[in-house]
């Protein structure tokens, strides 16, 4: 254990405020066409006096920028109001489910599903549902149509408006898919067993499968009398497996055993001829999630090819330059994909390097472009100290063609001591910003996000 906790110092320490600003002011020019809000939560612990605090387990604060008609009219930030924050606040816990006694307030992800805006987390509790201006509305279990837990990462197939989610539980024997209808209802969940409690932090989706990621950082009860608050460690005695789940609930999960690697992220994935392709981030070596300070580099990113029938995977090295939250234009989920965007964010690939192995560009800040069609990469460079956070892209209009828009992010501004939200045009990447909205405080390095357009 390091003397100082290093994800609550530079840019990860938490923010004391919850703030509201109004008519925010732009270098460039907003795009009359971005209506609507892009949200992104992440860990903000209220207090800085836990030595062990694990940053995968800080409430949750939702940071939000509403952009309408060429101008940015607000930005907020709020905590998510768990039991427990709610109480930390003074205030009456507005009450809802609350699964295993698990409550927590989700810091992972942010999402728009059948009317809900919703935050999320995964091993165990329900996401939080949110107005949209950011205040907690409590629990959601989808009008009590959720068995257990759920998930923070989610797949929208546009095809069918279903939403698509793998549900782990230390307590349980097995994962749980779980697909929630374009009404907000589950519609159904498949349990799929599975040996040692495994994390899965995310999964990818094509037409016919749900692909699982079934790999060696498990559930630890020696962690947890250790103390250990996030007990998910490395165990090499698991056997690494890629399972794919028919989505039309035919005969089972087909299962392929993998070498020991670990995948917090998948870019997206497809069938192509009775093949799927996934493209992810890799750590190629161990990786022990309850300590976070462990991971060897680079991050890759890397392409499976599954051939069901011969149970073979084959891999591809897309780009080894250290990398992670890959992100696609999500219209093309669980379809083929050309473009994706990544983050190289410097801080936290120091802040979880063990023995100092990646290369000294992964301490830069920057989002790339990958057209993988072309086999190229476009960086975007912020500089040392501007720390940039995962991008997510925005399309022109609801029609236009994958990769036609913008993505945006949170990205550090050391001029002012506070973060921008940059929005680069994907089409003129290494160019100037289009617009950069200049917020009224820092915002901690944080996970997930979504451009959530109005309706
Ligand atoms: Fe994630």
């Amino acid at each position: 254990m390091p003397a100082h906790n290093r994800f609550l110092e530079g840019p990860f320490a938490p923010v004391t405020e919850e703030i509201t600003a109004f008519d925010l002011p732009v270098t460039g020019r907003l795009p009359a066409e971005l209506n609507g809000r892009y949200l992104r939560n992440g860990p903000n612990p209220l207090g800085l006096d836990d030595p062990n605090y694990h940053w995968f387990l800080g409430a949750g604060m939702v940071h939000g920028v509403r952009l309408r008609d060429g101008r940015a009219e607000w930005y907020r930030n709020r905590w998510v109001r768990s039991k427990a924050v709610a109480a930390q606040h003074g205030e009456k816990w507005p009450g809802g489910p609350v699964h295993e006694n698990t409550d927590f307030a989700a810091n992972t992800h942010i999402i728009s599903h059948g009317g809900r805006t919703l935050a999320t987390v995964e091993a165990g509790p329900l996401p939080y549902e949110l107005s949209g201006e950011l205040d907690t509305i409590g629990p959601c279990d989808f009008g009590g149509t959720l068995p257990g837990g759920f998930a923070a990462h989610t797949k929208l197939d546009r095809r069918t408006g279903e939403l698509h989610a793998i549900a782990y539980f230390w307590a349980w024997d097995h994962v749980q898919h779980v697909a929630v209808g374009a009404d907000g209802k589950v519609a159904r969940t498949t349990d799929i067993p599975v040996a040692d409690g495994p994390m899965m932090h995310d999964f990818a989706l094509t037409h016919s499968y749900v692909v699982l990621l079934d790999l060696p950082v498990t559930f630890s009860l020696n962690a947890v009398t250790a103390g250990m608050e996030l007990p998910y460690v490395w165990n090499p005695a698991h056997q690494a497996r890629v399972g794919l789940l028919p989505r039309d609930g035919g005969s089972g999960v087909r299962w392929i055993e993998i070498e020991p690697c670990w995948v917090f992220h998948c870019l997206n994935a497809y069938d192509e001829g009775g093949k799927v392709v996934v493209d992810l981030c890799q750590y190629n070596q161990s990786f022990d999630v309850s300590t976070l300070w462990s991971a060897h580099g680079p991050v890759t990113l890397d392409r499976w090819i599954i051939d069901p029938a011969a149970g073979k995977i084959t891999q591809q090295r897309l780009d080894d330059r250290g990398q992670e939250f890959p992100r696609v234009d999500d219209r093309v989920i669980s379809r083929p994909h050309r473009y994706g965007y990544s983050a190289v964010i410097g801080e936290v690939t120091r802040a979880i390097t063990a023995a100092g192995d990646f290369g000294d560009d992964a301490f830069s800040n920057a989002i790339l472009r990958h057209d993988l069609a072309a086999g190229t990469v476009e960086a975007h460079e912020f500089g040392r100290e501007a720390t940039a956070g995962e991008a997510v892209f925005a399309p022109s209009s609801a029609d236009s063609a994958e990769d036609d828009g913008y993505v945006m992010a949170f990205v550090h501004n050391p001029d002012r001591g506070a973060a921008d939200l940059v929005i680069l045009a994907t089409q003129d990447f290494t160019a100037d910003p289009v617009a950069r909205v200049h917020l009224p405080a820092r915002i901690p390095l944080g996970f997930h996000g979504s451009w959530i357009p109005d309706q």
